[in-house]
């Protein structure tokens, strides 16, 4: 008999998850397992991985035909081209994280605007340390959202929850995206990727909401950090690979721009010597801007809609392409 594999700590799995499965797919046997070890064990009958699977295993597993990934991020392919060549179906969460990831956003904005990463770090030292009017300081003057112009960078699940919610605080937002004549509600203007130097001169913030692939590694680099205003900041919540992030130092240190709001970085943990750590300018949170505590649900019911039309015999949803890696 073919298995599906869930890969839940057998304690961890959330009530009546193996019910639903064994109802949506009563010819499967459910394997419920992270440990590597007893995964081997069972790789030649494994037909669908849920959740957790290493990803060195997909090479070697005769009989297996999809996979539901429980992250967004492909990217992984990249490391395993073998598993890339490789004919399954690979499906992702993406869609679970674009309310709390829009609201980090917010977050990072606003903390810029309403200056609390100073607040913070005068409240560590007990000082009563009160930003100065605009045009009156040297330091970042607090400012509005409303007026200010967002450019989205990536318009897919998250982008366009960004878009929404920004929009509805008054703010101009336009996108790039790979496909710019898909069109979204709050995005005043789209354009493609290669309209992205032209463009980066009308952000005061730039957000970074693509995928790492072959395309979008290293596309914010020296020219790109140049194109911005020097009032504006940068803000990553995608992957860190799409930042070249020795010259985001050199602008942070520099001033070619004003501050950056940082989830990801090119190697995570962020190295203790890395310079973005002592920077007053940038604000550090260490890739958890998708976290929520609906995570398995949202996940799971992603799952369970697809385990659905699998068995059905109907296309999925949320399928990466392999070539593209997103
Ligand atoms: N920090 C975290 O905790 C966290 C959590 C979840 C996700 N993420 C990251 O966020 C990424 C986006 O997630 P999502 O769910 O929004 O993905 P998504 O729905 O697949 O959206 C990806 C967007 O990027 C665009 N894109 C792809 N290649 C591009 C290129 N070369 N130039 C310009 N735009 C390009 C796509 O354009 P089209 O729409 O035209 O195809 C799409 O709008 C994920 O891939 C993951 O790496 C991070």
């Amino acid at each position: 008999m073919n298995k599906i594999l869930l890969g839940y700590e057998p304690a961890n799995v959330p009530p009546g998850t193996l019910e639903r499965v064994e109802d949506l797919a009563p010819h499967l046997e459910i394997l419920v397992t992270e440990d590597q070890s007893e995964i081997e064990a069972a790789l030649g009958d494994i037909e669908i991985a849920a959740r957790r699977f290493p990803h060195d295993l997909i090479v070697s597993a005769p009989r297996l035909r999809w996979v539901q990934q429980w992250g967004a991020g492909a990217d992984w392919l990249l490391r395993y081209p073998e598993a890339r060549d490789r004919d399954f179906i690979l499906t992702n969460a993406s869609g679970v994280h674009a309310i709390p990831i829009t609201e980090h956003i917010l977050a990072f904005m606003l903390s810029f605007a309403r200056q609390l990463h100073h607040a913070v770090r005068a409240q560590q030292r007990q000082e009563w340390d009160r930003p100065q009017r605009a045009g009156f300081s040297s330091q970042e003057p607090i400012f509005e959202l409303c007026d200010r112009t967002l450019l989205l960078i990536g318009v897919g699940a998250i982008g366009q929850r960004t878009a929404q919610a920004a929009s509805a605080l008054g703010m101009h937002v336009l996108g790039i995206r790979r496909n710019p004549e898909r069109r979204v509600p709050g995005v005043e203007a789209m354009h493609g990727p290669e309209q992205l130097q032209s463009v980066l001169p009308e952000a005061d913030f730039v957000v970074l909401t693509v995928p790492l692939t072959p395309e979008t590694r290293g596309m914010i680099g020296e020219p790109e950090l140049r194109a911005m205003k020097p009032e504006a900041y940068l803000l990553n919540i995608g992957r860190g690979g799409t930042i070249q992030e020795e010259f985001l130092v050199r602008a942070l240190q520099e001033g070619w721009i004003a501050g950056a709001g940082l989830d990801v970085f090119e190697s995570e943990p962020l190295p203790s010597y890395s310079p973005l750590w002592q920077m007053n300018n940038v604000i550090i949170t260490p890739h958890y801007a998708g976290l929520t505590p609906r995570y398995e649900q949202r996940a799971l019911g992603i799952f369970f809609d697809n385990l659905a039309r699998y068995v059905a015999g109907e296309p999925l949803t949320n399928v990466v392409d392999k070539d593209l890696v997103y």
